[in-house]
């Protein structure tokens, strides 16, 4: 399969909310889909960024400023939305590997923004959206071990990947369990999954471990990377492509998954065990206070 941007149908009349679009992944993706015809919803944390990314993006899109990292920003996000209709949501706003913090709301930072934050919006936004919501993991996520008991390392030894690779995890088995209780409660709406492969972007910047420009020499030296665009591609085609069967996980198609054209995707045995998917749901609507209000 080699799919590209000019097979998405024509978006016009459709709305669509990208967290994290002001860099990397989300403002190849919101720049694909405004071209495309859609309406795109910035949803950024800095408003500054978010109208410079406006100013770098031909088509129609408006600035929604949200900290996924708090859910009293979030909640704010979706009530400045006013119940207006959403028809794609991509959870796309991410950290890696950052060294130890606590959010506002005092969870480990990881867990908080890539996972609690897109929980909540995502709960808090449900009714509104009319066709899907496509989650951001990693090919990290297989990696990903989650302690459901303690998933803000109160109790044992920080480490910035661990918690990384298990708040793609997290991610992942949210996207699951979402289409689960959808299907159950006979939505139409569709949960999807989507990885980029490994893609240059901004993302490391904030890692623990090796400095931003250092990664950036090494990534072109060793032409590991794709760029921006291309590993934007599989969030795209999860985003927009009409028979994709409902909770699929989508990747690059190339080596090791690591760049390529998108296809449907395997993904770990942890990440379809469904007690832990029950559990982390659970545990996501008791430390965020939001619900989709899906039967489970
Ligand atoms: N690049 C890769 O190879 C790769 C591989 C696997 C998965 N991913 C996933 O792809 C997604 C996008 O990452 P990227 O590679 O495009 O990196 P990026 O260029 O760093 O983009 C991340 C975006 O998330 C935003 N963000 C971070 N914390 C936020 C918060 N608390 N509230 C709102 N927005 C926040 C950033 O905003 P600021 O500019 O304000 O920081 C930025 O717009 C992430 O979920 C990442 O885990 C990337």
């Amino acid at each position: 399969m080699s799919w590209t941007v000019d097979e998405i149908p024509d978006q016009s009349g459709r709305v669509v909310l990208i967290t994290g679009a002001n860099s990397g992944i989300g403002l190849e993706s919101a720049s694909v889909l405004a071209d495309r015809g859609a309406h795109v919803i910035l949803g950024c944390r800095d408003p500054h960024k978010g109208a410079a990314a406006q100013r770098q993006i031909a088509g129609s899109t408006e600035v929604l400023t949200i900290d996924l990292s708090s859910l009293a920003s979030v909640s704010e996000a979706a009530e400045a939305l006013g119940g207006r209709q959403i028809d794609v949501l991509v959870n796309n706003a991410g950290i890696m590997a950052v060294p130890q913090e606590a959010s506002v709301d005092g969870h480990e930072l990881q867990f908080a923004t890539n996972v609690l934050g897109p929980f909540a919006l995502t709960s808090l936004l449900l009714d509104q959206i009319t066709d899907r919501v496509v989650w951001v993991s990693s090919m990290m996520h297989r990696a990903g071990k989650l302690d459901l008991a303690d998933p803000s390392f109160r109790h044992h030894r920080y480490n910035a990947w661990r918690a990384y690779s298990a708040s793609k995890l997290a991610d992942l088995m949210l996207s699951y369990e979402l289409q689960r209780r959808l299907t159950l409660a006979g939505s139409t709406v569709r949960s999807y999954a989507a990885h980029p492969g490994y893609a240059q972007t901004g993302l490391q910047r904030h890692t623990a471990v090796l400095s931003w420009p250092m990664v950036h020499q090494l990534e072109s030296l060793l032409k590991v990377a794709q760029s921006a665009d291309q590993g934007a591609l599989p969030i795209l085609y999860a985003a927009t492509a009409p028979d994709l069967p409902p909770g699929s996980y989508v990747g690059p198609a190339g080596f090791g998954e690591m760049s390529g054209p998108p296809r449907i995707v395997g993904s770990s045995a942890a990440s379809h065990d469904r007690d832990a998917q029950r559990t982390l749901w659970s545990l996501c609507e008791g430390l965020t206070g939001t619900s989709p209000g899906l039967p489970g």
